[in-house]
């Protein structure tokens, strides 16, 4: 039996993942809202004969319980590989050393009873009281695993000891510190420990507030194998069930500031720790739910942070949105906010202030867009020469990224903070030049190279394409282009093709894009024999678009053979738009429980049946 097979005889996919989505038995199926996306009606369908799942909603897909664990967490297979195995209890060799790694959270486990045992204790008073003046009550700290780190520089090591742990193990843990001469003390000492866990609630680190005004505030634990802040939102692990539930996430800087969100009964609130926010971060959460809110400090080191994060999360965010909905007639994007709180203060300050209601401070938070307008004429200095061009250039890849009425809008208020006309607005966003991803170093993933614009920095790529070094690109260029596209190339480049298209019953809904079927609208209402006028009215995206399906000409083909190029092609279009149908029929089923109705089944025959006729040529007088 292969090992995949084996874990999963062994393991029961319900149990699985009712420990993460709420699930209510549905005749011999169990059903539950859709974890991976936003629904009112449950479509998310656990099959146990099959041991499998499915969203019969948006999303339409499924899998088995390795998938499920995958998508829901955002973990690698090996990840999941491995979770599973140990939880069935079997041993596979994942190649990665997990004996270590088991034995790096049981180290960090006894470590954080520890500190929580000396929080307790009469040396750990001082601690006590620190966390009495700001207020942190027992029960949170308890909940956080709140401890105190002794001052003798041997406690936690006699500790180990006492334990039988390897000491060079625990000095890998980043709990000891080994100097020269081979002499091994405490990392931490006298200072308030927030142990820091991963999203399964296992130690991975530590952060160490001092209890008085020393320097450094922080010390946190380097880098670990199990531990990298990158990947890691403090009080994710008791943040993220709430985040869920309520659709809403709340990102904040500090551990106090979760800490505090939490003792408010706010759960749905996970701290960055302290960067910017990471391309990895995004990635847990951008699933979960639908709308996020960034809470970071607003002094002026807090703006370039929330600016930084902003850069990093608005486009993986977005992408959510796009892979997520498959459905080419809705287009909802995860709602990115801005919060800032009154006179600078942060989270925690602001809930203990007394001052306003947490859950109505949150509905001021601003959009992304509204949020940036006036920090970036700020930070840019509209009056000073380029500094209208760098405000739109810098947002221009957030407004390439809207609908286009959305977009208009913002044009709108962008002109009249820059006290310009709206088309001049929308040259300067056509001049903007496509960014060459900043790309950081240590990542690895797909994910930086689509980050095409710079909030935070300008001035490089500016330089850049002055230099001729960035070439100003359509702004489609990025994406590969689909059986749709090829089409509407197809369409626009022949103008002779015109009467088999309206033949066909090609509709702009075949097309996914907005541009795409704004265009093919106004193409096929135009006298052709005008094309002039045709290009005249073109507005600017349009125009872009235009020019790039037709920048290189087609193969050259008789009109026949056009003719059959076109029919190809958009039976293919038309296979992918009845596959797209027969989902939604699937989803518009109120309740699962019940076999689809006649009615149903009928239409989905059909649907059925039109598919395979995409096999024939589209019927059309030639
Ligand atoms: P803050 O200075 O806002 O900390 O830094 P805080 O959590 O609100 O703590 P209090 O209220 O001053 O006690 C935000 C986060 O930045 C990281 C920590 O993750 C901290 O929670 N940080 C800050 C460090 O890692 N080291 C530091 O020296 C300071
Ligand atoms: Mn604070």
């Amino acid at each position: 039996m292969a090992d995949t097979d084996e874990i999963k005889s062994r393991l029961d996919i319900v149990e699985i993942v009712s420990e993460r989505v709420q699930l209510q038995k549905a005749g011999r199926n169990y059903k539950a809202n859709c974890p991976f996306h936003n629904e009112k009606t449950p479509s998310f369908i656990v099959d146990p004969s099959r041991q499998s799942w499915r969203c019969f909603g948006q999303c339409s897909e499924g899998g088995d319980v390795f998938n499920f664990l995958m998508k829901v967490d955002q973990i690698e297979f090996g990840e999941a590989l491995g979770l599973l195995a140990q939880r069935a209890g079997v041993d596979i060799d994942s190649g990665r050393d997990t004996g270590n790694t088991n034995l790096q959270f049981e180290i960090n486990n006894i470590a954080s009873n520890f500190y929580q045992e000396a929080l307790v204790s009469p040396e750990g008073s001082v601690a006590r009281a620190y966390l009495d003046k700001r207020g942190v009550s027992s029960e949170i700290g308890d909940k956080f695993g709140l401890g105190y780190s002794p001052r003798g520089r041997d406690s936690l090591k006699t500790h180990l000891s006492f334990h039988g742990v390897d000491l060079g193990k625990a000095v890998e843990c980043g709990l000891l510190t080994e100097s020269e001469d081979g002499v091994t003390r405490d990392f931490f000492w006298g200072r308030l420990m927030f142990p820091i866990h991963d999203r399964q609630g296992r130690v991975v680190g530590f952060g160490a507030r001092a209890l008085d005004d020393a320097m450094p505030k922080y010390i946190n634990t380097a880098a670990t194998s199990v531990f990298d802040k990158r990947r890691t939102l403090y009080g994710f692990h008791l943040s993220r069930e709430a985040i869920r539930s309520s659709n809403e996430g709340v990102i904040v800087e500090g551990y106090m500031d979760v800490i505090a969100a939490h003792q408010f009964g706010y759960k749905n609130v996970v701290a960055s720790m302290g960067t910017a926010l990471t391309p990895e971060q995004v990635q847990q959460l951008r699933n979960i739910a639908s709308s996020y809110v960034l809470a970071l400090d607003q002094d002026s080191a807090g703006k370039e942070a929330t600016l930084r994060s902003l850069e990093t999360s608005w486009k993986i965010f977005e992408d959510r949105a796009r892979t997520r909905n498959r459905d080419m007639f809705a287009y909802n994007p995860i709602k990115l906010k801005v919060l800032s709180l009154p006179e600078g203060k942060d989270p925690d300050e602001f809930m203990r202030s007394g001052e306003g209601d947490w859950s109505k401070v949150l509905e001021s938070a601003l959009p992304v867009m509204d949020y940036l307008i006036p920090v970036l004429v700020e930070k840019f200095d509209i009056q000073s020469l380029g500094g209208k061009e760098r405000v739109v250039g810098a947002l221009a890849p957030l407004l390439r990224t809207m609908s286009p009425f959305d977009r208009d809008d913002y044009v709108a208020v962008l002109a009249k903070v820059l006290d310009a006309s709206p088309e001049t607005v929308r040259i300067a966003l056509q001049k903007t030049p496509f960014r060459t991803p900043r790309g950081h170093k240590d990542s690895n993933d797909s994910i930086d190279s689509r980050i095409e614009g710079s909030l935070v920095n300008t001035y490089e790529s500016e330089d850049k394409a002055r230099n001729g070094i960035v070439e100003s690109k359509s702004i489609f260029s990025k994406r590969p282009l689909g059986v749709d596209d090829h089409l509407l190339r197809l369409i626009v480049s022949r103008p002779d093709l015109r009467t088999t298209v309206s033949d066909m019953n090609i509709e702009a809904d075949f097309f996914d894009r907005t541009e795409d079927k704004e265009l093919y609208s106004l193409w096929m209402s135009v006298d052709l024999k005008e094309k002039e006028e045709f290009e005249a009215k073109l507005d600017g995206i349009l125009k872009v678009r235009y020019q790039q399906l037709t920048k290189n000409s087609l193969p050259p083909m008789t009109l026949a053979e056009a003719q059959m190029d076109l029919d190809y092609r958009a039976r293919r279009v038309i296979r992918n738009q009845l596959k797209l149908q027969a989902h939604s029929i699937v989803t518009a089923r109120d309740g699962v429980e019940t076999p689809p109705s006649d009615k149903d089944n009928e239409t989905l025959n059909s649907i059925n049946k039109q598919i395979m006729e995409t096999e024939n040529p589209l019927r059309y007088s030639k």
